[in-house]
């Protein structure tokens, strides 16, 4: 993936170039690509003059960072316990029959990627499907098709 560097050093001077917002400009840099491309990662330690190996720390140690590429949407369905026995397994099927994907991968299109958690503490609303932040609660394999679509319009309206 080719990077703009100009783009990552609108972010990091967004930030005063202070290491201290290191996490935040990292943030900041995956919602500009989806992911954290490699150069991104290299041009954040150059311009707040840290060893690369720290960069890379923060951007692995959480899990909301991510070095693959991530589609446009991130969906994550719940498998935690209250989630499972209350049919969360027949949603995730669904999500991955409809996005053409398996847990962890993202669609041909780079629209959507599909990732599973264990328990997001909403339990009684479960089983939960979660859209780029967004909650879908009481989900059902026939209510997937018409969650996906209201992101699939969005993002071709870009
Ligand atoms: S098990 Fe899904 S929210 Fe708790």
């Amino acid at each position: 993936m080719e990077v703009d560097v100009k783009k990552v050093d609108a972010i990091v001077d967004s930030y005063g170039c202070n290491r201290d917002s290191l996490i935040s400009i990292l943030q900041d840099a995956q919602s500009e690509y989806h992911y954290l491309p490699e150069d991104v990662i290299r041009r954040v330690a150059t311009r707040l003059r840290l060893p690369l190996i720290q960069v890379y720390g923060v951007a692995t140690f959480f899990k909301a960072f991510s070095l693959k590429p991530r589609g446009e949407h991130l969906v994550h369905v719940c498998l935690g316990t209250a989630c499972h026995v209350r049919g969360a397994p027949a949603v995730l099927d669904e999500v991955k029959r409809q996005l053409n994907v398996e847990a962890g991968e993202t669609s041909k299109d780079m629209k959507f990627t599909l990732e599973t958690v264990n328990c997001l503490g909403a339990c009684a609303l479960g089983p939960i499907m979660v859209v780029d932040g967004s909650y879908h609660g009481q989900m059902r394999p026939g209510k997937v098709r018409g969650v996906l679509k209201q992101y699939k319009k969005g993002a071709e309206g870009k």
